[in-house]
């Protein structure tokens, strides 16, 4: 079982960087010391709590910060951490710095890092932090509301060329293995198609006779959006153009969408989490994961949360395929 009085608070940041992690640290450091506990920053994820990578945090190292993108704390991911030895050796180091209470910012992955250590009695928090918004037991992740807005930017530009070509284009967006970022792009962006690894029946053919058919209601453009989850995108720009005779070029955007300042909503959401999580380890609550869920902040037992699945959201999808007529 678990200590549950805590006195000392560790935090990282773990997997994908996202935009708001920063006011999330932020927030963890000012709730904890407000409190009068003590609070400790790993640096480098797990990688970095093996190399014993762990600096003390004053409320003044989270000065300037809920602005900038990117984690203070930078972030790794860390293959060792995937083993028992690891994992032992994660907790051993824990309990050497002190360190009653553990907040891990990441996705999925970080929380499973997250659950063997609650397994070896740490107490641990995780706070949904991946641009992906793959995270099952809650609505909104960390991350996501920025790099939607900076690839629909981005989307925004790539289609005025593309229309003064009278062009088709593919641009590819991140989301791992789940589409969330390509279908909110693709509504937001007013995308003729919308590619997703969770689409059964994405065919090419289909997509080809639509092009034509475009083409001939007078459309002047036709623009893809492409989950990385399917990617290919310079292949698939290749063969759309051999089959409609369109000129067609692929856009990957890459990195860029997990960088910038973070807008307002990641900033106060993740500044809510932060604290929140704070909280929960004060009441004695561990092993949990911090979501948000039908308007309001949520908590979960680390297994429950691991354990949930969640889908693209079919009328969703539905609709961002009728308002592409
Ligand atoms: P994310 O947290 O964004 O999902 P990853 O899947 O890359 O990113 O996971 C981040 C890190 O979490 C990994 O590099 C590893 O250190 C740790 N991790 C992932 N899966 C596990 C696991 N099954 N057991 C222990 N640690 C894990
Ligand atoms: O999980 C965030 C994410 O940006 C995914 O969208 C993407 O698949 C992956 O991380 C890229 O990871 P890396 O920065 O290691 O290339």
């Amino acid at each position: 079982m678990a200590e549950k009085i805590i006195r000392t608070i560790g935090v990282l940041t773990s997997g994908g960087d996202a935009p708001g992690m920063n006011a999330a640290i932020r927030a963890v450091v000012r709730t904890a010391l407000g409190k009068g506990l003590k609070v400790r920053g790993i640096r480098r994820g797990y990688q970095g709590l093996l190399n014993e990578e762990i600096i003390d945090l004053s409320a003044r190292d989270v000065s300037d910060t809920i602005q900038r993108g990117g984690t203070i704390l930078q972030t790794a991911r860390c293959d060792e951490m995937r083993t028992e030895e690891g994992q032992q050796k994660a907790a051993a180091i824990c309990k050497k710095y002190g360190i009653d209470g553990l907040v891990v910012i990441g996705g999925d992955g970080s929380f499973k890092g997250a659950q063997k250590l609650a397994n070896l009695g740490i107490n641990t928090i995780g706070l949904p932090g991946t641009i992906d918004l793959d995270i099952a037991c809650t609505e909104y992740t960390i991350g996501f509301d920025t790099a939607v807005n900076t690839a629909m930017e981005a989307i925004d530009k790539v289609r005025d060329t593309s229309t003064s070509h009278e062009r088709c284009s593919i641009i590819e967006v991140m989301g791992r293995d789940a589409g969330y970022l390509a279908l909110w792009c693709g509504i937001a962006n007013g995308a003729e198609r919308i590619l997703m690894p969770e689409e059964h029946d994405y065919n090419e053919e289909a997509i080809v006779a639509d092009i034509q058919e475009c083409r001939k209601r007078g459309k002047k453009n036709y623009i893809i959006i492409n989950a990385e989850g399917i990617g290919d995108s310079m292949n698939m720009a290749k063969r759309i153009e051999e089959a409609t005779g369109m000129e067609t070029r692929a856009t990957v955007l890459g990195h860029m969408q997990r960088g910038g300042s973070p807008t307002c909503k990641d900033r106060v959401y993740a500044s809510i989490m932060g604290a929140l999580a704070v909280d929960l380890l004060e009441q004695g609550k561990t092993n949990r994961v911090v979501g948000y869920k039908h308007g309001e902040y949520v908590d979960f037992d680390i297994d429950e949360a691991l354990g949930m699945q969640k889908g693209i959201p079919a009328y969703q999808y539905e609709i961002a395929k009728e308002l592409a007529l």
